[in-house]
């Protein structure tokens, strides 16, 4: 894989419920650039929820379909890609993700990430007995990884909109650099 970064892609990573898929999409439509989640591609392509992919088939087979796309996303040109949770968790891929893309992460607390995520049913991995310390822990497990983003933006006090502006804001600034 070449060291050198073309930023033509603007990719979000972050834990569940830090709002990627909402940021992104306010994000693309400032920067008339596409929209693309992970999450959405692969359950279009397959057909399935990844509900059904991971109580079927497991986790693995879902990292293995992310990998697979991740590796597709370096021909995309002006596209913001909103990102599933854990898959900047796998080295090559937030490797992969860095040759093309500006890397931004948003961060939550535990705290906030609950409150955003406990009504929903969706994310396999937080149907856990007790789904509050799970997400502390694959946080803690995720952080050395979601710190390698190009800049981290919290989002605990922030509106989606807000946190939008600050993106667009990172990746016109990254761009100017690179000219
Ligand atoms: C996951 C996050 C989910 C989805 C899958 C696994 C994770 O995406 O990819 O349920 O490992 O954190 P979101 O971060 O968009 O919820």
């Amino acid at each position: 894989m070449s060291n050198t970064r073309h930023l033509v892609n603007l990719a979000l990573i972050g834990f569940m419920g830090t709002g990627k898929s909402s940021v992104g999409r306010l994000v693309a439509e400032q920067l008339h650039f596409d929209y693309l989640d992970t999450d959405e591609l692969i359950q279009a392509r397959t057909g399935r929820t990844i509900t059904d992919i991971f109580g079927k088939e497991g986790e693995a087979a879902f990292r293995k379909l992310e990998q697979q796309l991740v590796r597709e996303l370096a021909a995309r040109k002006r596209t913001v890609i909103s990102t599933g949770g854990g898959l900047p968790a796998i080295a090559a891929n937030l490797a992969s993700l860095r040759t093309h893309a500006l890397v931004i992460c948003l961060w939550a607390s535990p705290e906030k990430i609950w409150e955003r995520v406990r009504n929903q049913t969706h994310r396999p991995l937080l149907r856990s007995p007790n789904p509050k310390l799970k997400i502390r822990e694959l946080l803690a497990a995720r952080e050395p990884y979601y710190r390698q983003a190009d800049v981290l933006i919290n989002t605990d006090l922030r509106s989606a909109r807000e946190v939008a502006q600050q993106v667009v804001h990172q990746f016109k600034l990254a761009q100017s650099e690179q000219r």
